[in-house]
C-alpha cells in the first residue's frame, strides 16, 4: 500500500498528476490514494513534503535528490559507453562481497514493465569450480542433444569442448573469470536493461564483464546446470562473467555509422 501522512501532505495534487495509474486524488485539501496500484513510487519521489511512503519497501533506503550526486555530464557519460569493453581476460582476484552487492544494487534499481522487480540475480563465486565441472561435463551429451536445432552451436560447442579436455587452461566459456552473475527474469528486456545498468556499475566500481551468449545457450540446454543454480523452469535472461580486467584499453573502439532514421 501508498501512506500518506496527512499532517505533511499540503494538498498540492504533484503526486495526483504524475501518478501514472491514476490511483490519487486530492479531497479536502488532502491526498487519498485508491488501492492497487504499481507501486512505482513516483508519488514518494515527487512529494515536496516527504508525505508519502510505501511501508512495505525499505524506506530507509530513498535518497534526497542531490545536485552535486547527480551530475553525471553528457561527455562523461557518452565516454564512459563508448570506452566499456568486454572482458575476456580477468586478474586473478575475486571480488569482494560488498563491491558485489554494490553492482547488483544497479541491476535492482533498473525500471521493469509494471514495475514487477522480478528480477533474480544469481551470483557464483565461491563455487564457481563446481558449476565449471559440471557444465563442461554436460556439454558432449547436450551437443548432441542440440545437433539438429542448432547445428552450427553444436559443432562450436563440440570444438570448444575438445579444446579444453585437451588442455584445462584453455577455456573458451569461462576464460579465467573470478564470478559470474546470472540474470534470471521472464521478461528478456527487464533482464536485458537490469544486465546493461550491472555492467556499467561494475565498470564504475573499476570491474569489467562479459555477457556470455554461448554460456546462456548452454545453460539453457542443460537440465542438469538450471537445477544446480536452482532455476529450473525460469528462463535464463544472461549470463555474465564478471571480474577486474587484466588488460588496459588506451582507447575507445569505433564502430559502424549509426542507423538512425530521422522523420
Ligand atoms: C548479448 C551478448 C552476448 C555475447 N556473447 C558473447 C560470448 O558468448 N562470447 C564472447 O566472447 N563474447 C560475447 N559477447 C561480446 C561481443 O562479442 C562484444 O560485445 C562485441 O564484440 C563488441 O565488443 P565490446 O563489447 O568490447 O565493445 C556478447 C555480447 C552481447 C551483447
Amino acid at each position: 500500500m501508498v501512506a500518506i501522512d496527512r499532517e505533511k501532505c499540503i494538498g498540492c495534487g504533484l503526486c495526483v498528476k504524475d501518478c501514472p495509474a491514476g490511483k490519487i486524488r486530492v479531497e479536502e485539501k488532502k491526498a487519498v490514494w485508491k488501492p492497487d496500484c504499481i507501486l512505482c513510487g513516483h508519488c514518494v519521489a515527487v512529494c515536496p513534503k516527504g508525505a508519502v511512503t510505501i511501508p512495505e519497501y525499505d524506506m530507509a533506503d530513498v535518497e534526497e535528490y542531490d545536485r552535486e550526486t547527480f551530475s553525471v555530464r553528457p561527455e562523461n557519460f557518452l565516454h564512459a559507453v563508448k570506452f566499456r569493453r568486454s572482458i575476456r581476460n580477468f586478474q586473478d582476484r575475486k571480488m569482494d562481497r560488498e563491491t558485489l552487492e554494490r553492482i547488483l544494487q544497479a541491476g535492482r534499481y533498473t525500471p521493469t514493465a509494471k514495475n514487477s522487480q522480478a528480477c533474480r540475480f544469481i551470483v557464483v563465486q565461491d563455487r564457481l569450480d563446481e558449476l565449471k565441472e559440471l557444465l563442461w561435463g554436460q556439454i558432449p551429451d547436450m551437443a548432441e542433444r542440440v545437433k539438429k536445432t542448432m547445428p552450427q552451436y553444436s559443432i562450436f560447442f563440440k570444438f570448444l569442448y575438445r579444446r579444453h579436455r585437451d588442455n584445462p587452461q584453455d577455456d573458451g566459456l569461462f576464460f579465467n573469470t573470478p564470478a559470474c552473475i546470472m540474470v534470471v527474469a521472464d521478461n528478456p528486456l527487464d533482464g536485458g536493461l537490469a544486465a546493461a545498468n550491472i555492467e556499467n556499475m561494475a565498470v564504475a566500481e573499476g570491474a569489467g564483464v562479459l555477457y556470455s551468449g554461448y554460456l546462456t545457450r548452454i545453460i539453457d540446454a542443460c537440465p542438469a546446470v538450471k537445477e544446480w543454480l536452482g532455476i529450473p523452469e525460469t528462463p535464463l535472461v544472461c549470463c555474465m562473467l564478471i571480474g577486474y580486467p587484466a588488460v588496459t584499453y588506451k582507447r575507445t573502439a569505433p564502430r559502424k555509422p549509426a542507423d538512425i532514421e530521422w522523420r
